[in-house]
């Protein structure tokens, strides 16, 4: 038996945190396991209430007494600084760890790419995002602010020891999963310090691995190449800022916002899984939004849990529906998102 913690979090993300839940009991049928889930209202609506963002304890209770999270989405008009979102998602991304931001990019069905002529055996690649570090740390201030000789410095901050273990686990994964190359995505041609320091620890790590071909690609190139040619691409593996920019291009390969997945993942330790898109406060509860990069987030955590068999069958129903036409519109479908997932759940054998 394992222990999930859900946070269906804001907007959208109530919506397609049911349908995955719905998926997730059909898989416990069909493969014969057990979850426990524990539902947590964090949200905008409770730090609206009662001024509560992450609880007091939640991380200790999240290391101890659960396996994975499963989060939908934070966001919401009413909290214009996302105070809670900072706090309750950077916060298990920092508190808990979570450096490795896994970011799977594979087209289902090749009339979901806007790419011409291209198809699933051209986009099939895996993006490992920092995901503890870089321009996220927020280092830095406002100097002077509101005159007319204000200053904002944003650094960056790059350790040896994050961008090493980052390096290691797309090296690893590669290894394990048959993957033949590894790219470094950086800007090292402007940014001196923090690009010095990849390409070292890049040249290092890529050494100890003889058999994955390893190359190196700047980030405004890459973007040009994900386009142009996406069927170089095995692993890629980046910092927290490139890694934000080109998964959300990466997304827009697999079909648009609504297909990508992701897991936030500290290895043998608890971790978290999201759908990539956010909360979409214009399309909540109208019953339209796309389930399937939120199933396809917990087909994720099921891999990561121990169940790769019920993964891959969810991912598989995930695909049966594609191919049958039963998805909502944003592919070209005409389901409301409960009847997308209760089409996936039927297509769990
Ligand atoms: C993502 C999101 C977040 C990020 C936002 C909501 C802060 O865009 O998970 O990609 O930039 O990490
Ligand atoms: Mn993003």
């Amino acid at each position: 038996m394992k222990h999930i913690a859900v946070i269906p979090g804001d907007g959208i993300g109530v919506d397609v945190t049911r349908e995955a839940m719905k998926v997730l009991n059909r898989a416990q049928e069909v493969y014969g396991f057990k979850l426990e889930m524990t539902h947590f209202d964090w949200s905008a609506d409770k730090y609206l209430k009662e001024g509560v963002t992450l609880p007091e304890g939640a991380l200790d209770m999240l290391r101890k007494e659960y396996d994975a999270i499963y989060v939908g989405a934070f966001g919401d008009p009413r909290v214009p600084d996302m105070k809670h979102g900072d706090d309750i998602l950077m916060g298990m991304r920092y508190g808990l760890d979570l450096f490795m931001n896994f970011r799977p990019v594979k087209l289902l069905h090749e009339d979901l790419t806007p790419l011409k002529g291209r198809t699933p055996k051209d986009i099939n690649f895996v993006i490992f995002r920092e995901n503890t570090e870089g321009l996220y740390v927020n280092l830095g201030g406002l100097f002077k602010k509101n005159t007319p000789n204000e200053v904002a410095i944003q650094a960056e901050m790059n350790t040896r020891l994050g961008v090493e273990r980052i390096i290691v686990a797309a090296f690893e994964y590669a290894k394990k999963n048959g993957r033949k190359s590894v790219v470094m995505v950086d800007k090292s041609n402007a940014l001196k310090y923090g690009g010095n320091l990849w390409q070292r620890t890049f040249a290092e790590v890529s050494a100890r691995y003889p058999g994955i071909n390893a190359s190196t690609q700047f980030v405004d190139a890459c973007t040009m190449w994900m386009v142009l040619k996406p069927d170089q691409y095995e692993v890629i593996v980046t910092s927290n800022m490139f890694g934000d920019i080109i998964t959300d291009l990466g997304a827009a390969l697999q079909g648009g916002l609504g297909m990508a997945s992701s897991g936030n993942i500290n290895p043998g330790n608890v971790s978290l899984f999201e759908p990539v898109h956010g909360s979409a406060p214009k399309y909540a509860g109208k019953n339209i939004t796309n389930p399937i990069g939120a199933v396809l987030s917990a087909s994720l955590m099921l891999d990561y849990i121990g169940y790769p068999e019920a993964a891959k069958g969810v991912e598989d129903a995930v695909i049966h529906t594609i191919n049958a036409k039963n998805v909502t519109r944003d592919l070209g479908g005409s389901l409301t998102t409960t009847a997308a997932g209760d089409a996936i759940c039927a297509a769990v054998k």
